[in-house]
C-alpha cells in the first residue's frame, strides 16, 4: 500500500537551479539540493494523469485566485479583516493574520521566498490551490496526507471537512445528516476501503462518500481529479447558472452525476432528485433577482451607505447570498433536509423581510436609518 518503493528523494530533492532550491546544514558543501516545498509538479512526474485532471479542476487556479489576485477579496482580507481602515499598517504580520490563518489554508495562496529561498510570510504551508514559487500550482496532500498519501483515506468524507464545513458551505455537516451519511456512520467501519483505485465499487461500500460522487470510478464512469466535472450548477455565486467555461460543462456535469446514482437507485427517484434542485435554484434566484431590484433602485436614489458593511441592507444581502441562500441550495443537492430548510430557506425568507422592511423604510422616508440593527453574524 501506499509509497513503498518511493524515497525522499523523489520528492524533495531539486536540481540547484530550481527557485526552490535550499540546503540545510548537513548538505552544504554537497551537491544535492532539497526544497520542504513539493507542489502538484513533482508528483506529475509519476501521476500525469491524475495532476492533469486536477489542474483543469476548481481546486487548482480557481482555488487561490481569491486569495491573490481578486481587489474585492484583497479588501475584505487586508482592509477590513487585517484592520488597515481603522490603521493597522498594510503587509505587517498582524494584518496578514486573517489570510494566513484562514483563507490561505483552505484555498491556497502565492508562495513568497526569502534570500535563502525558504517561504517567508506565512505563505507556506497552505491549501488545495497554493502557487509555488516555480509556477506549479496545487497540493496534494490536502486529501492525500503526507505521508501515508493514501487512497482509502482520501475516499473517506473526513478528507473534505476541514474545508467544506461551516456557516457558507457547510457540506460535511449536510452529508452527515442525509440517509448517506446516516449509513455511512453506522456500517463505514465494515466498509472494504482499500480496494484498487477505479475498482471500488458499490458493494465495497453501501452508500456513497463525498469522493463516489465526485471522484471516485464508479459503475461506467472512470476516477477523476477534477471535481467540477460531474457538475449541473453553480452553487457557490451570486446567482445559479449552468456551469460552462473554466467552471465545467454543466450538461455533461448532470449527466455524470446522474449515471453515478444510477448504480444504487431507480430513475423515478434520480429524476425527483434532479427536479428539487433545479426547483430549489430557481427558488433561490427568485429571491436574488428582487434582492437586486431593490438594492438598484435603492442606489438610484441615494439611499445606499458607501461601506456595505456599515449598511444593513447590503449586509443581509451578503448573507441571503452567501449563507442561508448557499446552504439552501446546497442542502438540496446533497440531501440534508435541516439544511435546505432551517438553516436554508427559512432564513432566506427571513433576511428577506427584514431587507424589504429596510427598503421600505427608506423609500418613505427618503433617508438612510442612523445605525446599523444589524448584529453582524448573529443567528446566520
Ligand atoms: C511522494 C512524495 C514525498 C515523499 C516520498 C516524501 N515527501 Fe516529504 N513532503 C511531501 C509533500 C507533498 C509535503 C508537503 C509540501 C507542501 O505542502 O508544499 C512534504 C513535506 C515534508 C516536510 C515538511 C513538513 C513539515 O511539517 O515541516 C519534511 C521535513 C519532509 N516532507 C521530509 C520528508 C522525508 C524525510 C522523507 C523521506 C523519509 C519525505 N519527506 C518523503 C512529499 C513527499
Ligand atoms: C517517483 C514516482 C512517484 C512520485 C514522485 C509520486 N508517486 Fe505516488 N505512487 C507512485 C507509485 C509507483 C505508486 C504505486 C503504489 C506504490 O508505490 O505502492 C504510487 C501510488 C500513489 C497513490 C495511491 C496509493 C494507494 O493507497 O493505493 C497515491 C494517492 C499517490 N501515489 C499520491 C502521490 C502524491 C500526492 C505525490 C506527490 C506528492 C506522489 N504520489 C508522487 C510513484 C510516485
Ligand atoms: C484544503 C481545502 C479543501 C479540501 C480538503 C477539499 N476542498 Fe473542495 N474546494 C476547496 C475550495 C477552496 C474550493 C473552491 C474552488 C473554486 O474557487 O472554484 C473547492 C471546491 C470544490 C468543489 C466545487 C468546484 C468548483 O470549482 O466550484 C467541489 C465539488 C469540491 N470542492 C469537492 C471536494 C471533495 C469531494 C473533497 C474531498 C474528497 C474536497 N473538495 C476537498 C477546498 C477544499
Ligand atoms: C474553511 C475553509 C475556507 C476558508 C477559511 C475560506 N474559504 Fe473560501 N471557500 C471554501 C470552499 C470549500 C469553497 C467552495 C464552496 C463551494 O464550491 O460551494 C469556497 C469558495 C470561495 C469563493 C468562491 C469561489 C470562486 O472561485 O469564486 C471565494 C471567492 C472565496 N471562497 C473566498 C474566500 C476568502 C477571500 C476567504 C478569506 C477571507 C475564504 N474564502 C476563506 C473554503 C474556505
Ligand atoms: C479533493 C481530494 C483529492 C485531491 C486534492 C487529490 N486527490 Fe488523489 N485521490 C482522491 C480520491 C478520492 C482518490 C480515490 C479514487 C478512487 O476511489 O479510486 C484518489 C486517488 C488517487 C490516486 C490513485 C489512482 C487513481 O487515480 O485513482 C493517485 C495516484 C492520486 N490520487 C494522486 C493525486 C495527486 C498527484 C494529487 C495532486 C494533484 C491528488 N491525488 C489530489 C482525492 C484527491
Ligand atoms: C449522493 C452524492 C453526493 C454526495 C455523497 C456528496 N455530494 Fe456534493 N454534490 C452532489 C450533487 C448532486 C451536487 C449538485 C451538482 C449539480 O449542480 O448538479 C453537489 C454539489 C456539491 C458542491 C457544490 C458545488 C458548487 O456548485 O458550488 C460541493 C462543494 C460539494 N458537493 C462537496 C461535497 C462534499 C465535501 C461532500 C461530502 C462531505 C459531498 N459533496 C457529498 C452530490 C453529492
Ligand atoms: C452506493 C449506492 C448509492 C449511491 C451511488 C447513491 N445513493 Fe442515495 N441512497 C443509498 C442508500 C443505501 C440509501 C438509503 C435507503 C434507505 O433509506 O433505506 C439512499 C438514500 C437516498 C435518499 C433518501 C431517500 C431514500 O431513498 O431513502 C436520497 C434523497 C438519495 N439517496 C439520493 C441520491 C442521489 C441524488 C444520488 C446521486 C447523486 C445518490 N443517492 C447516490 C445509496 C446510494
Amino acid at each position: 500500500m501506499g509509497h513503498a518503493a518511493v524515497t525522499c528523494y523523489d520528492c524533495h530533492v531539486v536540481d540547484k537551479t530550481s527557485r526552490m532550491a535550499s540546503q540545510c546544514e548537513g548538505l552544504k558543501g554537497t551537491k544535492t539540493y532539497i526544497s520542504p516545498m513539493v507542489s502538484s509538479a513533482t508528483c506529475a512526474r509519476c501521476h500525469p494523469v491524475e495532476v492533469d485532471q486536477f489542474l483543469k479542476s476548481g481546486h487548482a487556479t480557481l482555488a487561490s485566485a481569491p486569495v491573490v489576485e481578486n481587489e474585492k477579496f484583497l479588501g475584505l482580507m487586508y482592509h477590513n479583516e487585517g484592520g488597515a481602515f481603522f490603521g493597522n499598517e498594510k503587509g505587517s504580520p498582524s494584518n496578514r493574520s486573517p489570510r494566513s490563518t484562514g483563507c490561505q489554508m483552505c484555498h491556497g495562496t502565492q508562495v513568497e521566498l526569502g534570500p535563502d529561498n525558504k517561504p517567508i510570510n506565512e505563505t507556506w504551508p497552505g491549501g488545495v490551490g497554493t502557487r509555488y514559487p516555480d509556477g506549479s500550482v496545487g497540493t496534494c496532500t490536502v486529501c492525500h496526507t503526507r505521508h501515508k498519501f493514501s487512497v482509502e483515506e482520501a475516499r473517506k468524507p473526513e478528507a473534505c471537512a476541514s474545508c467544506h464545513l461551516g456557516p457558507d458551505h457547510p457540506d460535511i455537516e449536510i452529508y452527515e445528516e442525509s440517509k448517506h451519511g446516516q449509513i455511512y456512520h453506522a456500517q463505514g467501519e465494515n466498509w472494504k476501503w482499500d480496494s484498487a483505485p477505479d475498482a471500488w465499487e458499490p458493494g465495497d461500500y453501501t452508500a456513497p462518500t463525498c469522493a463516489v460522487c465526485h471522484m471516485s470510478g464508479i459503475g461506467e464512469l472512470s476516477t477523476t481529479h477534477n471535481v467540477n466535472e460531474r457538475l449541473k450548477w453553480d452553487l457557490v455565486h451570486q446567482r445559479s447558472e449552468v456551469r460552462s467555461g473554466a467552471r465545467g460543462d454543466g450538461e455533461q456535469g448532470e449527466k455524470l452525476m446522474k449515471k453515478v446514482c444510477a448504480n444504487c437507485h431507480g430513475t423515478t427517484h434520480i429524476e425527483t432528485q434532479r427536479d428539487m434542485l433545479d426547483n430549489t435554484v430557481d427558488m433561490y434566484n427568485q429571491y436574488w433577482d428582487r434582492a437586486v431590484a431593490m438594492k438598484k433602485e435603492l442606489g438610484d436614489k441615494g439611499l445606499l451607505k458607501k461601506d456595505p458593511w456599515k449598511d444593513p441592507f447590503q449586509e443581509l444581502m451578503y448573507y441571503l447570498w452567501h449563507h442561508t441562500g448557499r446552504r439552501a441550495r446546497h442542502g438540496a443537492a446533497m440531501n440534508g433536509p435541516d439544511y435546505a430548510h432551517w438553516h436554508g430557506f427559512f432564513q432566506m425568507f427571513q433576511v428577506f423581510k427584514d431587507m424589504e422592511d429596510l427598503y421600505e423604510t427608506r423609500l418613505k422616508n427618503n433617508k438612510i436609518e442612523e445605525l446599523s440593527p444589524v448584529m453582524s453574524t448573529g443567528p446566520l
